[in-house]
């Protein structure tokens, strides 16, 4: 299956916004879904969201462990522990950040076809649904670190803006 979904890179504005609840999954969200899954796959990420795709919508697909979440209205309704690892994030090329987040969480949502799910990811794969999470929330990556973290990648984020990195 092609896809004509792209990523939008910093600092496009539909990065920040946060997404509404969907009421009513369709068959249009199930085939968002299904496509945002293979321009994952295809740019080599393990977890992408609607926002990245310039769509605020509250949808996020992620591959861990083998296994693959196509998820509508994710919610995290516990949090334990910390851990810290390096991330990335398609809309940022190039740019990594040790970001501090739980090392266990609960997650709520719909699969594809709007039927309740839960489940209880810990470590990197607790990592991938809160970034993902924090994207349909309108918060990235970024707004996690310090101030003089961020100032130590401004020439970075210069030039993904200038559209210097691919
Ligand atoms: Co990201």
């Amino acid at each position: 299956m092609k896809t004509k979904l792209k990523i939008h890179k910093w600092p496009d504005k539909i990065l920040k916004k946060k997404s509404k609840e969907i009421e009513n999954p369709d068959q249009v969200i199930a085939d968002i879904l299904d496509q945002m899954y293979v321009l994952m796959k295809a740019t080599d990420g393990i977890g992408l969201a609607a926002n990245q795709v310039g769509l605020a919508l509250p949808l996020i697909v992620v591959e861990v462990q083998g296994k693959i979440y196509k998820l509508i209205n994710p919610k995290i309704i516990k949090r334990e522990g910390f851990v810290a690892f390096r991330e990335g994030c398609l809309s940022f090329p190039g740019i990594e950040l040790e970001i501090k987040r739980n090392n266990k969480i609960c997650v709520e949502a719909l699969d594809q076809k709007g039927k309740p799910v839960c489940f209880e990811p810990e470590g990197i794969s607790a990592v991938v649904f809160q970034h993902e999470i924090d994207h349909i929330n309108g918060v990235t990556f970024i707004d996690r670190v310090s101030l003089w973290k961020r100032l130590k990648i401004t020439p970075q984020l210069n030039r993904i803006k200038n559209g210097k990195v691919k």
